[in-house]
């Protein structure tokens, strides 16, 4: 492999020239399923080429898992995953499981550790993974070129003519590895997607996934005191539901289950938010108010909830008084307002810090088997450009694995 920076790309157009700029395959996006596709594709004696107009390869997997990259989930399967077509990422993710991943990360002996059940992280950094798929371009013979963004692709009789840092390179298989418009500060373009219309193939809706809510400014007033405050909550939408905390943020509310839902969440849709979980409400407040009258409800949320939480959360709802002055109906209310907390947010942050793009190329147009476009079999489509998006917790860089893998057999 050869990593090209800015002060390379002299010497990068002269070896160019020496090698020719024929490819068997090009790789648009050295992300993680461009990077994947390329080993592949280059252990089978391919003569590949990635191209990529970030001045870093793979900038998503180093942003990722904050900074130690959550890079596969042991507990994965095709529930983990919307598309409106489910069955099409089955068999990509059959043939190329997180175990297959898990091998190639303890071959090159980068250390991790299972946070919650089933990720795995890093034990020291996201680079250690972004290392080792760049090795294993390396060892593959892929060449990696960064600082290139390609402009434009044209249909040849043999393959691809692209347009890539003011240059023409040719090749006989196209992938688009291009992701998706999440961060675009990541070097995030809508340029696979582009090429998709420009081939002719439908693009299903996109729109912003695994994403902190905003609020409306009165709930957000109340809450923005608590930013920082984590707590356990289960939240549902549109029939959906995560058990996992919930984070007040300036801004509003995120923490893993929020981005769960997010994906879930259309504009004007509520929230469910279980705040107790684990509790039993209603019979925990009537045998309070039996054995002790004279307690609240802020003693009772206080024991259950993080405290400055429990006191904000009371505020709101500006329940006051001991327990004896609430009568059955009441405590029915209140049980329902804490294990239903409804609320409607604003809207989310959108692409600016989404972890995924939902929708994408649809899937019905190309093989489960290789990625390819059904009808123009060397072009390619992989990783989170398609319409395939997983759950939080180390199911999209799956998802990128193992469809990288898929096109990386065919290309
Ligand atoms: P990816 O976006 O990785 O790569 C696309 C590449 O194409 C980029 O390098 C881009 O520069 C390049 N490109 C775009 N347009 C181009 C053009 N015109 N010419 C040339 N190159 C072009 N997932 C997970 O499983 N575990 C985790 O811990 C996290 N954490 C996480 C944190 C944050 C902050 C984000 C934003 C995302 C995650 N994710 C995640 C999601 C995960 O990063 C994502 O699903 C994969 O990176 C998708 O891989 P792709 O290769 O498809 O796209």
């Amino acid at each position: 492999m050869t990593t090209l920076s800015s002060n390379q790309n002299a010497s990068n157009q002269h070896a160019n020239d020496h090698r020719g700029s024929h490819y068997d395959v090009i790789i648009v996006g050295a992300g993680a399923a461009g990077l994947m596709c390329a080993a592949t594709a280059g252990y089978r004696g391919r003569k590949v080429l990635v191209l990529d107009h970030a001045n870093k390869a793979g900038k998503k997997i180093l942003m990722s898992g904050g900074g130690r990259c959550n890079f596969t989930n042991l507990n994965s399967t095709t529930a983990n995953f919307l598309s409106d077509n489910p069955h099409y990422c089955i068999s990509a993710l059959k043939r190329y499981t997180p175990r297959h991943f898990l091998e190639l990360v303890e071959r090159h002996g980068v250390e991790y550790e299972e946070k919650t059940p089933g990720q795995l992280f890093c034990q020291h950094s996201a680079k250690d993974i972004l290392n080792m798929l760049l090795t294993e371009c390396e060892w593959a013979g892929a060449e990696v070129r960064l600082k290139t963004g390609v402009t434009q692709v044209a249909r040849t009789p043999n393959g691809y003519c692209l347009t890539a840092g003011g240059q023409a390179l040719t090749c006989e298989s196209l992938v688009v590895a291009c992701g998706g418009l999440s961060i675009p500060t990541l070097g995030a373009s809508g340029f696979g997607y582009d090429l998709a219309r420009q081939f002719g193939l439908e693009i299903l809706p996109t729109r912003a996934g695994l994403v902190p809510f905003t609020l409306h400014p009165e709930l957000k007033m109340t809450l923005a005191p608590l930013a920082g405050i984590s707590c356990p909550v289960s939240a549902e939408c549109n029939h959906e539901q995560f058990q996992e905390p919930m984070l007040v943020t300036h801004r509003g509310l995120s923490g893993p289950s929020m981005l769960q839902i997010s994906s879930f969440w259309q504009p004007g849709d509520e929230l469910h938010i279980n705040l107790l979980p684990q509790q039993q409400v209603e019979q925990d407040l009537l045998s309070l108010r039996k054995l002790k009258p004279q307690s609240t409800l802020e003693h009772y949320l206080n024991a259950h909830l993080p405290k400055r939480f429990a006191q904000a959360f009371n505020e709101l709802q500006r329940w006051a008084g001991p327990l004896q002055s609430y009568r059955n109906p009441d405590i029915e209310h209140i049980s329902r307002t804490l294990q239903q907390w409804t609320i409607k947010p604003a809207g989310t942050e959108g692409y600016r810090t989404a972890e995924v793009t939902l929708g994408g190329v649809d899937t019905r147009q190309l093989s489960s088997k290789t990625m390819a476009v059904l009808e123009q079999p060397d072009l390619y489509f992989i990783g989170e450009v398609v319409d395939v998006t997983g759950h939080l917790g180390g199911h999209n860089f799956q998802w990128a694995w193992a469809s990288g893998v898929a096109a990386g057999q065919a290309a």
